[in-house]
């Protein structure tokens, strides 16, 4: 398949100057099935250089399987294999440009699609209807041009005014009651943290990150840091619309520098995403499965226990602006920063030290999180680190070495140099 990265899309119904996969924003939804391998020829048409990544996907790093060293110049192309494995779970997954310095910009200029991986262990879910769901934030300026951020909202991690489901504001969604629907939830924000709820009802959560939880989970409101996602199954009884709004979520603040940007602009009040309208016939609904497929905890001993600390701290002098930085570094594509040998599971406990969350994610390898977080022991591949809080995550590094990199999945904290590479062999 070929993907073109270039200039001009309709978004939210109007022509617009943004950046789009293939014409459309979001990208076209890629379908893999486990053991294929995806082939995609990436042809860059904008004026800066990009890439391609997998987010989520257990995939070998080597070659140009998941890389985010990947260099495409503006004019040129580049062919992606990407192999699958065969024991990959199902699930939801999605893909975006990786270029460190300008992910953020990308993303936010309309650069992002969902990637789903069909088949698999087939929990049998009575599902009438499979959507996707991937919600991204922009801001427009009167000529229909992508906003730029200023410093503040970069380091605060931008937020758009406006926040689009599939590239459309505030889609209506319909259904009849006594169906079941699958909502594929990405959240493919910037900086914006999700506190989804769907009111008047209540949501059931069947996966998180592309894989399943252990059993449905009846939920008011279901969190998704920058880059999470949720399947989520809707089942409405009764005819009526109901609002899927995000709540407001309060991302902490920039400390002394801080002021107007306290919580970021989503703290300050709910948002409509979109709407779901039912009417008709109500069917009964089916029943759900009482456990679902999720992948277990990996019992082997752990071979090693670190600590990463990511901070805030004053930039360097004449820089301006702060310093974003793991283990008081920022990100060189040319240093190893953790050496872990293949086929060991380890546990790292992720410090936050500064007065805001931040987001972790580590490519390639999916972890469990052990605490500090809702849902505890569930595999996901990212993490909401809370400001002056920590999680402790086990890891299996199985299946592939090679060189990858963990950062914070607030992309603009990525860009400023919040990341950092890990060698596996
Ligand atoms: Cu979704 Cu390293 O990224
Ligand atoms: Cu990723
Ligand atoms: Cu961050």
């Amino acid at each position: 398949m070929t993907l073109t990265v270039a200039q001009g899309a309709r978004l939210a119904g109007r022509e617009m100057s943004a950046w789009a996969f293939n014409g459309t924003c979001p990208g076209p939804t890629l379908r893999v099935r486990p053991g294929d391998l995806l082939r995609a020829r990436l042809i860059n048409h904008i004026d800066q250089p990009t890439n391609l990544h997998t987010h989520g996907l257990h995939v070998s790093p080597h070659g140009n399987g998941d890389n985010p060293f990947v260099t495409i110049e503006p004019g040129d192309s580049f062919d992606y294999a990407i192999a699958v494995p065969a024991d990959h779970p199902a699930g939801t997954f999605w893909y975006h440009p990786h270029h460190h310095g300008t992910v953020a910009d990308q993303i936010f200029a309309g650069l992002a699609g969902a990637l789903l991986v069909d088949g698999g262990p087939d929990p049998d879910l009575p599902v009438t209807d499979d959507l996707v769901l991937l919600v991204t934030d922009i801001t427009l300026d009167g000529a229909g041009r992508v906003a730029a951020p200023n410093m503040m909202a970069r380091m605060m991690g931008r937020e758009g005014e406006l926040v689009l489901v599939n590239g459309q504001h505030q889609p209506v969604i319909t259904a009849v009651p006594g169906a079941v629907q699958r909502w594929r939830v990405v959240n493919g924000c910037v900086s914006r943290v999700l506190a989804l709820r769907l009111r008047e009802h209540r949501l059931t959560q069947v996966a998180l990150d592309g894989v399943f939880l252990p059993a449905p989970a009846d939920r008011d409101q279901v969190v998704l840091a920058p880059g999470n996602r949720a399947d989520l199954l809707v089942r409405p009884t009764r005819s009526g619309r109901y609002a899927l709004v995000s709540e407001p979520y309060d991302r902490g603040s920039l400390g002394m520098m801080g002021g107007m940007t306290d919580g970021g602009p989503s703290a300050a009040g709910p948002v409509t995403l979109a709407t779901l309208v039912t009417s008709g016939t109500a069917t009964p609904s089916a029943a759900l499965p009482a456990r679902l497929p999720a992948p277990s905890i990996p019992s082997d001993s752990v071979s090693r226990r670190r600590q990463i600390t990511f901070a805030m701290g004053m930039g360097r002098m004449g820089m301006g602006g702060m310093a974003f930085t793991i283990d008081g570094r920022t990100f060189d594509p040319g240093r190893d920063d953790q050496t872990v040998a293949l086929d060991t599971v380890e546990e790292w406990t992720v410090v936050n030290t500064s007065p805001m969350d931040h987001a972790f994610h580590l490519h390639a390898w999916p972890f469990h999180v052990l605490t500090g977080a809702p849902a505890a022991g569930v595999r996901q591949d990212v993490v909401l680190v809370p400001a002056r809080g920590s999680v402790r995550l086990r890891i299996p590094f199985t299946d592939y070495p090679g060189r990858s990199v963990y950062h914070c999945h607030v992309l603009d904290h990525e860009d400023l140099g919040m990341m950092a590479t890990v060698n596996v062999r």
